[in-house]
């Protein structure tokens, strides 16, 4: 596992840096800023259904995590959420992490039980949330069919582009339901262009701050409907 260093990003809220990478798990102008931005509101928000399944690549310091429960709790909305992360961070890192203090201090140990809840079991961690953590290689995924929105939050294509293939974005496609949507912050064109390919219905949105745009796929089944 590469070093790495817990910095404090632009609104406050911390975040990780890889120096080896020279990559943030976040945007430097804001985590929690961008993660709601990018997830939140373009994800679940905009996705109208009572029960939801997610699938997310890279759990990281599981900010959008977290933040998906507070927004399950807070919509009466039922979240069923499975994250992959193969470079788990270590209990200090854990706690060197602010996000409860800024979000919702009373949900601290929430929070911590995202982080000690056991790998490859799904677990209630709420009456609104259950999650499976997967200590394993998201390149590898293999769920067909069974997830309503993939939050894709990989480190940059520039510099994991083996985490941007389109064999394994299509493990990704394949994962979805029908008019599931893919969100991720990158709107690189190749990247566009392979999800196309795939046969996702693309959407350009204004990005969060410091970000021109962002991206959300959508998976069509009839092929007349794609972009
Ligand atoms: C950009 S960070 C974002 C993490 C997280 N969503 C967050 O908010 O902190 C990317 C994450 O993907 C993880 N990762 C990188 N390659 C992976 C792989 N092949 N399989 C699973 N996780 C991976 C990294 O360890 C890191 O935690």
């Amino acid at each position: 596992m590469k070093q790495r260093q817990i910095i404090i990003t632009e609104d406050g809220s911390s975040s990780l840096y890889i120096p080896a990478l020279n990559e943030h798990y976040h945007s430097v102008h804001g985590a929690i800023q961008e993660s709601m931005h990018i997830f939140i509101q373009a994800g679940i928000e905009y996705y109208n259904h009572q029960t939801i399944h997610i699938l997310e690549a890279g759990f990281g310091t599981g900010l959008n995590c977290y933040l998906t429960l507070l927004n399950a709790q807070s919509t009466n909305r039922h979240i069923i959420y499975h994250t992959y992360e193969k470079y788990p961070l270590t209990t200090e890192e854990i706690n060197a992490l602010n996000y409860p203090v800024f979000i919702s201090p009373e949900t601290q140990d929430i929070f911590h039980s995202l982080h000690g809840s056991p790998w490859e079991e799904e677990i209630k961690i709420t009456p609104y949330f259950t999650l499976c953590k997967h200590q394993a290689d998201f390149t590898e995924v293999s769920h067909p069919s069974m997830f309503d929105i993939v939050f894709f939050d990989a480190f940059a294509p520039e510099v994991q582009p083996h985490l941007w293939t389109i064999e394994v974005l299509q493990k990704f496609y394949e994962a979805l339901k029908d008019n599931g949507i893919f969100v991720t912050y990158c709107v690189k064109g190749i990247i566009k262009q392979r999800l196309r390919d795939l046969g996702f219905k693309i959407k350009r949105l204004p990005g969060p701050p410091g970000k021109r745009e962002m991206l959300r796929a959508t998976k069509i089944s009839d092929a007349h409907d794609k972009e």
